[in-house]
C-alpha cells in the first residue's frame, strides 16, 4: 500500500506536502544525459528535460556512459570498496591529478593536500575543523613563545632591569600574573567565521551558520562556531570587522636593561569563506576586482580564503575550477556534487601545503569517506573533464554562451516579465520580476509569499516537461545548470517554453498557471 499511514512514519512529510502544492511531486523512473523519465498515472512513461542537473551535480548528465561503464567493472571485478586504514593508491592518484589541474589553471606550484568526505556540507565542515585546528595550533605557538619570553624577562628582572613605570611597585611577579591572567582569557575566544551575504555552504551544524538564509541558520545559531556575513558588494568591509574583532595576546620585551609590554595579534577569524558564483543564493557572481581585495583583506589580517567550488567546480563554468576565472588562489578548496560524476556521493576539502596541519587527519576521519568506488568513479570524472585538451571545459562555455544567448533575447524581448540573467558557463539564473503588485491577485499573492519561482517550475514541468528549480533563497531567479551534454533541441524546447510563459505572465494570465 502506497501513501501515508498513521501507523508508519514517512520521509520528509512536510517537503512532501510542498512538493504537491507546486504540482511537482512527480516519479522518475529511468534517467539519461539531460534527460528524466517521469512515471504518468497512466504507466505512460514522459520524458523531461533536466536543467536543475542534480542540483549542479550532473555535469556529465545522468548516468554517463563511461562512469556506469566504471562502476559496472569496478563491481565485477569484486574490487575493494571498503579497505579503510590501508594505502589507496587511487585518493593519492585524484589529490595528483587535482594537483596538477590547480598548477595549470592558477599557475602556481603550491602543493594541495586533500581530506576526503561524503558530501558538499561535509567537506566544509572539514574547512571549518582545519581552520579551527590551525588556529588552535597558532594559539598554542603564540602562548609558547609568550612564556619563553615570560622566563627571559624574569631572568632579566633578577638581574636588575627596569619594569613598565606602572609595574615598578608591584614587581615582576605581578606583571606575569596580569599578562597571564588576560592572555588566558583572549585564548578561551571561540572562532569567527566569515562569509558572504547570500551565501550557501550547506546546512550540517557548522556549515549552517556559514548559510546566510536566516530561516536555516538562526534555529541552530547556539549550536556552532559563529559567522559575521560581509556584505557582498562590498568586500572591503572585511578590514572592518577584523578591526572590530580585533584581539590581542600581551607579551614581555627584554631591551637592553628594560622590560616593555608589548601586544601581539591573536588570531580571531579562523576562515573566511566564498562561492565565487553563489548558486542557491541566487546565481551571482564575485568579480575579479572583489576577488582581489578579499584576497588582500584576508592575507593582512592572517586568515585563510575557503573557496566552497562544490557546486562551481569540476567544468560548469568552463574551467576546473570556477575562481581561476578570477585569479582568486584559494587557501582551501571544498569540491563535491560533481565530483562523484552524479553516481557517487564524494567530497574533498583541499588545504595549501602553506596552511595545512600535518596532524589533522588523525583527528578527522568518516568510514564512508574515500572509498574505492567513490574514487574509481572520480578517476573517471577527471578522464572525461581532461579528455582531448580540456574539450568538455570548452563545451561547458560554449553551451553556456548560447543560453545566456537565449535568456539575453528574452530578456530584450520581455522587459517587463525579466529582470536580469547572471552567471558563468552551465551555472545560470534567470530572474523574473517581482510580481507582487501585479493586477492578477493570484500571481501577485504567489510572489508576496515567495512561491512565484516555485510556481513556475511547477507549469514547466506539467506543461513544458521542462525541470527547473528557482534559487531556494533567491526565489524569483530561475536555476538552469545542465550537463555539458545538453543539445540544441533541448535548448529550442527550453526557448519555446520560457517564451511561453514570459507571454502568460505579461497577459496577467494567472489561469495558465493555477487552472481557472
Ligand atoms: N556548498 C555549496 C556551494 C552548495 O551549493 C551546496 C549545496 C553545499 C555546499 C552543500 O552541499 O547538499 O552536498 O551538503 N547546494 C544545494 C543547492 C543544496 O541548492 O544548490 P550538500
Amino acid at each position: 500500500m502506497n501513501g501515508p499511514s498513521p501507523r508508519f512514519g514517512s520521509v520528509d512529510p512536510a517537503m512532501q506536502e510542498f512538493l504537491t502544492l507546486l504540482g511537482v511531486d512527480v516519479t522518475y523512473v529511468r534517467a539519461e544525459e539531460n534527460t528524466l523519465t517521469m512515471l504518468a498515472d497512466t504507466g505512460e512513461e514522459i520524458p523531461v528535460i533536466d536543467y536543475a542537473g542534480g542540483y549542479g551535480a550532473l555535469v556529465l548528465g545522468h548516468n554517463h556512459p563511461e562512469v556506469v561503464a566504471t562502476v559496472q567493472s569496478f563491481l565485477t571485478a569484486r574490487s575493494p570498496i571498503l579497505a579503510q586504514a590501508s594505502r589507496q593508491p587511487a585518493a593519492e592518484g585524484v589529490i595528483t591529478r587535482l594537483n596538477g589541474v590547480i598548477h595549470r589553471e592558477f599557475g602556481t606550484d603550491e602543493a594541495y593536500h586533500g581530506v576526503f568526505s561524503n558530501s558538499g556540507a561535509e567537506s566544509v565542515e572539514v574547512a571549518l575543523k582545519h581552520a579551527e585546528f590551525d588556529r588552535q595550533l597558532t594559539i598554542r605557538e603564540l602562548l609558547a613563545e609568550v612564556e619563553g619570553h615570560i622566563g627571559e624577562a624574569r631572568a632579566a628582572a633578577a638581574r636588575g632591569a627596569a619594569l613598565p613605570a606602572q609595574d615598578a611597585d608591584a614587581g615582576i611577579e605581578a606583571l606575569i600574573a596580569r599578562i597571564t591572567e588576560v592572555n588566558t582569557s583572549v585564548a578561551a575566544r571561540p572562532p569567527l567565521f566569515l562569509a558572504l551575504e547570500g551565501s550557501f555552504h550547506g546546512k550540517l551544524v557548522g556549515s549552517a551558520q556559514l548559510t546566510h538564509n536566516a530561516d536555516y541558520r538562526t534555529p541552530f545559531a547556539a549550536m556552532a562556531g559563529a559567522a559575521r556575513f560581509v556584505p557582498f558588494d562590498e568586500p572591503e568591509r572585511i578590514t572592518k570587522i577584523a578591526e572590530e574583532e580585533r584581539a590581542v595576546l600581551l607579551d614581555l620585551r627584554v631591551d637592553a636593561d628594560r622590560i616593555r609590554v608589548v601586544e601581539r595579534e591573536f588570531p580571531v577569524i579562523a576562515a573566511f569563506f566564498l562561492e565565487v558564483i553563489q548558486g542557491e543564493g541566487g546565481i551571482r557572481e564575485v568579480t575579479a576586482e572583489a576577488a582581489r581585495t578579499i584576497r588582500q583583506a584576508c592575507t593582512a589580517i592572517g586568515c585563510p580564503v575557503v573557496v566552497d567550488e562544490i557546486q562551481s567546480g569540476m567544468g560548469r563554468t568552463g574551467a576546473f575550477f570556477a575562481s581561476s576565472a578570477i585569479g582568486l588562489l584559494p587557501d582551501y578548496i571544498t569540491l563535491a556534487k560533481g565530483l562523484g560524476g552524479g553516481v557517487a556521493k564524494t567530497a574533498l576539502t583541499l588545504v595549501s601545503g602553506a596552511r595545512h596541519r600535518h596532524e589533522f587527519d588523525l583527528v578527522h576521519t568518516s568510514t564512508f569517506a574515500k572509498d574505492g568506488l567513490s574514487l574509481a568513479v572520480t578517476h573517471t570524472v577527471l578522464d572525461v573533464l581532461e579528455a582531448a585538451d580540456g574539450a568538455a571545459y570548452r563545451r561547458a562555455a560554449e553551451r553556456g554562451e548560447r543560453l545566456k544567448e537565449l535568456f539575453g533575447t528574452l530578456l530584450a524581448d520581455h522587459p517587463g516579465v525579466l529582470r536580469e540573467t547572471r552567471g558563468r558557463g552551465l551555472m545560470l539564473g534567470l530572474e523574473f520580476r517581482d510580481l507582487s503588485d501585479a493586477p492578477a491577485p493570484r500571481l501577485a499573492e504567489a510572489a508576496r509569499s515567495g512561491l512565484l519561482g516555485y510556481l513556475l517550475s511547477g507549469y514547466l514541468l506539467r506543461t513544458h516537461r521542462i525541470r527547473t528549480f528557482p534559487t531556494a533563497s533567491a526565489v524569483n531567479t530561475l536555476r538552469f545548470e545542465p550537463s555539458i551534454y545538453l543539445t540544441d533541441a533541448e535548448i529550442s524546447a527550453l526557448e519555446s517554453a520560457l517564451r511561453d510563459v514570459c507571454a502568460k505572465l505579461g497577459a496577467q494570465d494567472e489561469a495558465a498557471f493555477f487552472g481557472p
